[in-house]
Parts: C-alpha cells; structure tokens; sequence
C-alpha cells in the first residue's frame, strides 16, 4: 500500500500545511499550547463525535494534529490550514459550503457534519518526518 512521508520541520506552532494522500487533502497542523488548552478543556460528552484530542494525536506529540482536509459532510475543503484563512467560531476549520466549524482538535462542533475530520494512519519516523498511510 501506498504511504507519504512529509517533513513538518517547517511548521511552526500556529501553522499548518496541506498535502495529498491517495488523492485526498490531508492536514498538518502544529497546535499552539492555547489551541491544546482550548481542546482538552471542552467536555467530551457534550460533543457530537466524542473523542478527546489525545484519542486523536500520537502520545507526547499531541501538538502534531493530522486529519484529511474533507468535511464529513458532503467532502468540501475546509478552510483554516492556510494562513490567513478562516478558521471558523471554534478556531479549526470551517467548511464554507454548508458551514461546518471544526475545532482545534479537528472535532465538529457546529454545522451539519456529522463526524470529527478523519484522522488517517500515521506514524512519526523521525521528530520532523510523519509517515501517512
Ligand atoms: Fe462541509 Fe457541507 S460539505 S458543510
């Protein structure tokens, strides 16, 4: 099976980048301690795809947030990977073609996505190199 290895060394916190996995964008994002804060501090069970951000990051890297770049709603972009773009009410991602807004974690939080955006596999061969798939 196909992987893609991405060097991250770049990606200062605040930061992310976007890259293509099996024809699907994929986010790399390198959370800031306040977007860290912001995400553990909202009550798992009140959210529609309950999971913590330590469910979703690797153990000590929680800072490392990688999901597909594709709304679980209809599988638009959503914005917030780029500089400059919006990052929606809860400071992730928004989804601009029915308004979905993702959180710091990459869980949704308003708007008619049904799911968190999906983590793939991955794996961190090095501090600065990530293996997708
Ligand atoms: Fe993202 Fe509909 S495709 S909100």
């Amino acid at each position: 099976l196909s992987s893609t290895e991405v060097d991250i060394s770049a990606v200062q916190p605040g930061q992310a980048i976007k890259t293509v996995f099996r024809k699907q964008p994929v986010f790399i994002r390198n959370l800031t301690p306040a977007e860290i804060a912001a995400a553990d501090k909202v009550p798992v069970d009140s959210l529609r795809d309950p999971q913590t951000l330590e469910e979703r990051t690797v153990d000590g890297k929680t800072n490392w947030l990688v999901t597909l770049g594709v709304c679980t709603h209809l599988g638009c972009v959503p914005l917030g990977a780029a500089q400059g773009e919006v990052k929606g009410e809860f400071g992730g991602y928004f989804c601009p073609c029915h308004g979905s807004h993702y959180d710091t974690a990459g869980r949704i939080r308003k708007g008619p996505a049904p799911a968190n955006l999906e983590v793939p596999e991955f794996a961190f061969l090095s501090d600065t190199v990530i293996k997708i798939g």
